[in-house]
């Protein structure tokens, strides 16, 4: 992890440590600890749907720190005459509430300057990050989140990323892990919006699907009783279309690697903006 480079310790400093906005609390879904997830055939339980992310199951999946919980499609744009074989994604749920693994920590090494994870989720990534001593800051839409990040000893606002944020054109690496490729379901458009955050010069730290694939879908949030949140749109991008998206919003790439099965990319935002500008592809290892 280097400590050069661009973003400062300011912009997270600046960043008043308390939730920004707290929704009323609702009460909370059923239990996630289903023994099987529901088959496409079988119905689902309706229940009165909330937003997307925030008081859906996923809430609920965080406070427990336990799945299982997926995302279900409910359309394919890319196959009209159906689904394909996978109706349900799987939310690796288990995982994101753990510390870092080995495949955060290749990233985790890459980071430079202040880091911000966008869509942290539970946190694992931006506590670590603070752990070393590396200001860094998650934001995200669920409360659950946010408290849970805050919690293991990271700062996070809860925001979208798409809203004003603090250190906007600064940040020294930017976060898009754990499939948040997908957030908006518009992936040019997301990776635009990253590259206005970022510092010029600054990096983008971004997972692929592990599949070759390119598609945008409308998708929500399930556990295995068929409770579920809202429809929203989605997107699952393999590496190849995560980088042809990435030179589309101005992105240059500068290294990929895969640790543990997941694909990774290392994108830079060019100090000066050319919009067409872009470098050779280079592949490298994750720095030792
Ligand atoms: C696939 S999960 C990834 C979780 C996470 N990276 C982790 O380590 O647990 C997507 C996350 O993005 C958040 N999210 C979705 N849309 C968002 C938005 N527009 N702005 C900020 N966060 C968002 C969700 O609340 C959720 O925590």
């Amino acid at each position: 992890m280097t400590g050069t480079a661009v973003g400062t310790h300011t912009v997270v400093a600046e960043w008043p440590d308390a939730v920004t906005t707290e929704l009323r609390p609702k009460p909370p879904t059923a239990g996630a600890a289903g023994k099987h997830l529901p088959s496409p055939a079988e119905p689902t339980t309706p229940v009165a749907p909330g937003a997307p992310w925030t008081d859906d199951p996923y809430a609920h999946a965080l406070r427990t720190g336990r799945g299982p919980l997926f995302l279900r499609r409910l359309s394919h744009s890319d196959r009209p005459d159906g689904f394909g074989v996978e109706h349900t994604l799987p939310l690796d749920v288990e995982r994101w509430c753990a510390p870092a693994d080995a495949a955060d920590t290749t990233v985790l090494r890459r980071c430079t300057g202040s880091v911000l994870d966008a869509g942290c989720g539970p946190g694992r990534l931006v506590a670590a990050l603070a752990a070393r001593g590396v200001p860094a800051l998650g934001v995200d839409l669920s409360r659950d989140a946010v408290q849970r990040t805050r919690r293991s000893g990271g700062a996070a606002i809860r925001r979208s990323v798409f809203d004003h944020l603090p250190g906007e054109g600064r940040w020294g690496t930017v976060l898009l892990l754990d499939g948040n490729i997908g957030i908006g379901g518009d992936p040019v458009a997301l990776l635009r919006r990253l590259r206005e955050l970022a510092a010029p010069g600054g990096l983008l730290l971004a997972e692929a699907a592990p599949q070759d694939v390119d598609e945008r879908l409308t998708v929500r949030v399930e556990n295995a009783h068929g409770h579920h949140g809202r429809p929203f749109s989605w997107a699952r991008l393999g590496t190849t279309a995560l980088l042809s998206a990435a030179r589309s919003a101005g992105w240059i790439q500068t290294g990929r690697w895969t640790a543990e099965g997941r694909p990774f990319v290392e994108l830079r935002r060019p100090h000066a903006e050319h919009p067409h500008a872009q470098a050779p592809i280079t592949e490298r290892r994750p720095p030792s």
